[in-house]
């Protein structure tokens, strides 16, 4: 990331078109949702009409993103934050007739079986994936065929081990101190697109 154009990452360019007072208004974590959705998303086979399960996806940010990216179907389901509120987002950004924002508690979910062809959980899994279950509860609603849990073979979907090491020539971008408490809405891209 380079410090005069914030939150541009070579390595991520579909987010690199994203307005960085988008991303930050839409920040609900401590992670970058675009980012971490672009690299999840390049291990994937999403294809125009699949129906995503975005579960634990706080402002929403990423269904936007898959939707606009990829074309899939989302449902954006979250616990904490306003459906109300994404769906401003979800309306600003042009994206309604493709993402359906869903309150809904994880452990409870208002969903058919095997309806989904793919479930995404961004930057949240450890908030709601403790029960040693829970992952058998949440594999029903995907259509038979998802080859991720089999591939992963518990190297990822679990505890990680991560040690950071901080460079002298890195800017630190500024902290977020606070995220905001209402919606306010901001430019979707740098420029149009
Ligand atoms: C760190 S935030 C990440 C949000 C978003 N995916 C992102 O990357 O910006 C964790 C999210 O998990 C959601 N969450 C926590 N427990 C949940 C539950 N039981 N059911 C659904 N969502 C839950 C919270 O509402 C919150 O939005």
């Amino acid at each position: 990331m380079t410090s005069d154009k914030p939150l541009v990452s070579e390595r991520f360019p579909r987010s690199a078109k994203y307005h960085p007072e988008w991303v930050l208004a839409s920040v609900s974590g401590a992670a970058n949702a675009l980012w971490l959705s672009e690299w999840l998303a390049a291990a994937l086979d999403l294809r125009p009409g699949m129906r995503v399960l975005d579960l634990g996806c706080g402002r929403a940010a990423s269904s936007i993103f898959l939707r606009r990216e990829f074309g899939a179907q989302v449902w954006a389901t979250d616990l904490w934050f306003s459906a109300s509120e994404n769906m401003q987002r979800i309306r600003d950004a042009g994206v309604e007739d493709g993402v359906f924002p869903i309150h809904a508690d994880a452990r409870s979910l208002p969903f058919a079986a095997e309806f989904f062809d793919a479930i995404v959980c961004i930057d949240c899994f450890p908030y709601y994936g403790t029960d040693d279950l829970y992952l058998n509860y949440l594999a029903r609603f995907v259509k038979p065929g998802i080859k991720a849990l089999e591939a992963d073979g518990g190297r990822f979907l679990g505890y990680v081990r991560v040690v950071g090491r901080r460079h002298d020539r890195v800017k630190l971008a500024d902290h977020i101190v606070s995220l905001p408490a209402q919606y306010t809405k901001k430019p979707l891209l740098r420029s149009h697109q």
